[in-house]
């Protein structure tokens, strides 16, 4: 167990109003985690005070370098109260997966998780009620050593952020539109692509703002080589129902490996939905839109949750999909894990875990 000093603050912050839209990411609570960690030492001093600015050398090797890793998850509060976490300890096998990539200490799973559930506990009343909403959580690290040289840090902070959010995207289910990208590219095999860092979004934002100014929300990306294979969008993975099968691209390296991904996996498999993980090109939904196969699109992610996607913008093509609305699977999938994030829906696969 994890020994963390708690500081409250003897100031807090007014909670959001009933009807305020909880833009994602714009609202932040009371309290932060910290942990620092020496190499020597190891992990230590974890505390949770209230929620202030990180004082930094400007020297400190995350603002030259990029050395820094992030999460992603959320506390949702459920109807009897009870506060509940989706598969933490996927976020904390997936941190350490960054790190290692990344050249980052490994933090025990254990103190990971129990790190969460303490920031959650002390800042519980922030966790927003209306459908929809929860609140999201943002673990991250940084490497702080007042250095110029490129070589890993020797000193990192480990801190958690809190923000009680609404849907990620305006449109919240609505389908949304998506601009496949041919010019920039993400990410690469071999790359950093397949781990959680600031680097890969940096990368990503020229084709959003692209995207953006042609009315397209987010941006699906081609693998770096041949450009003709769909990996991912920029914050969620992407899946294609197309006759009868679900159809995602598998792993190779240069994609997020999603959580929610990996959950819709599963859930579609006990269905006896038969799913496909593999090369996706985009000739092969060209031809899936033009003979009517192609049944549905959705993306996939912790902020996003279950994101069906209206239309296809590759180049000066157009694919729709469908009619543009949400499609049954979409709509059952986000219900199931949405119900089963909320305890709306019980939990038989060991992935609802309750903060006490
Ligand atoms: N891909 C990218 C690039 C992401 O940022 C995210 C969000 O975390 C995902 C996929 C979906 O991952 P998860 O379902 O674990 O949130
Ligand atoms: C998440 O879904 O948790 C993400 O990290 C997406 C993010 C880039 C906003």
């Amino acid at each position: 167990m994890l020994d963390i000093r708690i500081e409250k603050t003897t100031n807090p912050k007014q909670l959001p109003a009933a009807d305020n839209p909880l833009r994602f990411g714009t609202i932040f609570t009371d309290h932060m985690f910290i942990m620092n960690y020496e190499t020597g030492k190891g992990w230590h001093d974890a505390r949770i005070v209230p929620y202030q600015p990180v004082v930094l050398d400007p020297s400190a090797m995350v603002f030259h370098y990029g050395q820094e890793m992030f999460e992603g998850l959320k506390a949702y509060k459920a109807a009897d109260g009870r506060v509940l976490l989706f598969r933490p300890d996927m976020n904390a096998k997936r941190t350490n997966h960054t790190n290692s990539r990344l050249c980052i200490p490994e933090i025990a799973e254990e103190d990971f998780v129990d790190a969460v559930k303490a920031i959650v506990k002390v800042d519980e009343k922030w966790i927003p009620t209306k459908p929809d909403t929860s609140l999201y959580i943002r673990p991250f690290i940084i490497a702080t050593d007042p250095f110029l040289g490129v070589r890993p840090s020797d000193t990192y902070q480990f801190i958690i952020i809190l923000s009680p959010v609404g849907p990620y995207y305006p449109e919240g289910l609505d389908p949304v539109k998506i601009w496949i990208e041919d010019d920039y590219v993400r990410a690469i095999r071999g790359g950093i692509g397949e781990a959680k860092t600031g680097g890969n979004y940096v990368a990503s934002m020229a084709a959003q703002l692209k995207a953006h100014e042609e009315g397209y929300s987010q941006v699906l990306w081609l693998d770096g080589v041949e450009r003709k294979y769909i990996e991912e969008v920029g914050a969620m993975n992407i899946f294609f129902k197309i006759n009868g099968t679900v159809v995602t691209p598998m792993l190779n390296g240069s994609i997020l490996p999603g959580i929610t991904r990996d959950s819709v996996i599963a859930l579609c498999k006990e269905w006896g939905i038969p799913v496909e993980e593999r090369k996706v090109s985009v000739d092969e939904l060209y031809e899936a839109a033009k003979d009517g196969s192609m049944e549905e699109v959705f993306g996939t992610g912790t902020a996003a949750v279950v994101s069906p996607v209206s239309h296809l913008r590759f180049k000066d093509h157009v694919l729709k999909v469908k009619d543009g609305g949400i499609g049954a699977l979409s709509q059952k999938l986000y219900d199931t894990v949405s119900g089963l994030q909320r305890g709306q829906i019980v939990d038989t696969r060991g992935w609802v875990v309750e903060v006490k």
